[in-house]
């Protein structure tokens, strides 16, 4: 949306006719290392340009007004800054409200209220992390509206806090981290273990990275999310019996081998072998694109989906339709899902002359498959959350 638009529909929603600041955060997509982030592996996101915008003023007293673009038919979400607890009926605002309220606790002085109108071009539930969009815009607009210096790796982990505590999904750092580290043409290699971190250039020379949203909410999400975090804390339970580990991120796959029969069940020792296959997979991955051997990306790409599919069991019927269309069309270095799984989005790394029909050949397969239509979007790597000039 244009500066301007934003600016005009702040004015008319809140009846005044000040000038609000602007704030942008993306959202993101995941190279490859899913589902390593609470295990204590390595994950590999970007920023995106598609993500969530704010427009803020504060305000003479101590009431908060919310307002999104996206979801009008909820209205004007109001509340005040001294009670700010969740509760269902505020539905989209609990997570920048949650924002406001574990900053205050951080010990950031949020000294009044605002009113803050977001509108977000992230497609809805697709798995693109549209809630840790919000959750950062916010973060950003209090630094700048209250005068605060807050640590960008910390403003990350209150975000995070937001979605575990607040709201309830127990996820990992990655999502607020490339939300508020991302740097345009670059992905980051993140260790969740130490949190050291580095940016690793994008420059896919002839290639794309397509988004491909199946279109399938991801409804069961939030609870099939936990199931498999609490699967793999029972895996490193068992491997705790005998092995002095904190994470299992701290296993080679030739360790794991040696030691998976600890593992009691055999679900438990399944998701055990994706996290440790998946942070092995990650690692390779950088060196892969260090050294511009894309076509080896692209196969370490394929085997994490492969992994997610069988042995973490998170894909369903829709991304392993769309990830296997993609798979057999020409000029694709790799394709796989993206996120938590469960509906939502893959990513495919294709050959510029090649996109067209490969969205053509994808949805056509994806539809007689699964009876509705995918939708496709051209990622450009974006910079991390931030405030926008007005013009
Ligand atoms: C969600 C979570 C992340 C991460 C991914 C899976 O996006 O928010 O922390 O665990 O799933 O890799």
């Amino acid at each position: 949306m244009k500066h301007h638009d934003l600016i005009r529909q702040f004015q008319h929603i809140f009846q005044s006719n000040e000038q609000p600041q602007l704030f942008f955060a993306p959202g993101r997509i995941n190279l490859i290392g899913e589902h390593t982030d609470y295990n204590g592996g390595h994950v590999f996101p970007a920023a995106i340009s598609f993500g969530t915008y704010a427009a803020v003023k504060r305000r003479p007293d101590n009431v908060l007004r919310f307002y999104s673009l996206n979801f009008p038919d909820d209205g004007m979400i109001e509340c005040d800054l001294s009670h700010l607890v969740y509760d269902d009926h505020d539905g989209w605002a609990n997570y920048p409200k949650g924002m406001i309220q574990y900053m205050v606790e951080a010990g950031h002085a949020i000294t009044s209220g605002m009113d803050i109108l977001f509108y977000g071009d992230i497609p809805n539930g697709a798995g693109l992390s549209s809630s840790a969009s919000i959750e950062l815009v916010t973060g950003v607009a209090l630094e700048s509206l209250f005068d605060l210096t807050v640590d960008r790796i910390d403003l990350a982990h209150i975000g995070q806090k937001v979605e575990s505590v607040f709201i309830g999904v127990n996820s990992g750092i990655m999502d607020q981290f490339a939300i508020s580290m991302g740097k345009q043409d670059h992905a980051i290699l993140l260790d969740t273990e130490s949190m050291v971190y580095q940016y690793a250039p994008i420059t896919l020379d002839g290639y794309t990275i397509i988004i491909i949203n199946t279109n399938k909410q991801r409804t069961l999400a939030g609870s099939k999310y936990n199931e498999r975090r609490n699967e793999c804390e029972e895996a490193l339970a068992d491997l705790q019996t005998e092995l002095d580990i904190i994470s299992l991120g701290q296993l080679t796959p030739a360790e794991f081998d040696t030691y998976s029969h600890l593992i009691r069940s055999s679900t438990n020792r399944k998701r055990a072998k994706h996290a440790i296959t998946e942070n092995a997979r990650t690692l390779d991955a950088l060196n892969r694109l260090n050294e511009g051997d894309l076509e080896g990306f692209g196969t370490l790409m394929n085997a994490s989906h492969q992994s997610l599919a069988l042995d973490y069991e998170v894909t369903g019927l829709e991304l392993d339709t769309v990830v296997h269309a993609a798979w057999e069309q020409p000029g694709v270095i790799g394709a796989r899902m993206t996120g938590a799984g469960f509906g939502g989005c893959a990513i495919a790394i294709v050959a510029n002359d090649h996109v067209t029909s490969f969205k053509q050949s994808v949805n056509d397969h994806y539809k007689k498959t699964v009876g509705y239509e995918a939708t496709f979007y051209t990622a450009s790597i974006g910079d991390g959350a931030k405030e926008l000039t007005a013009n």
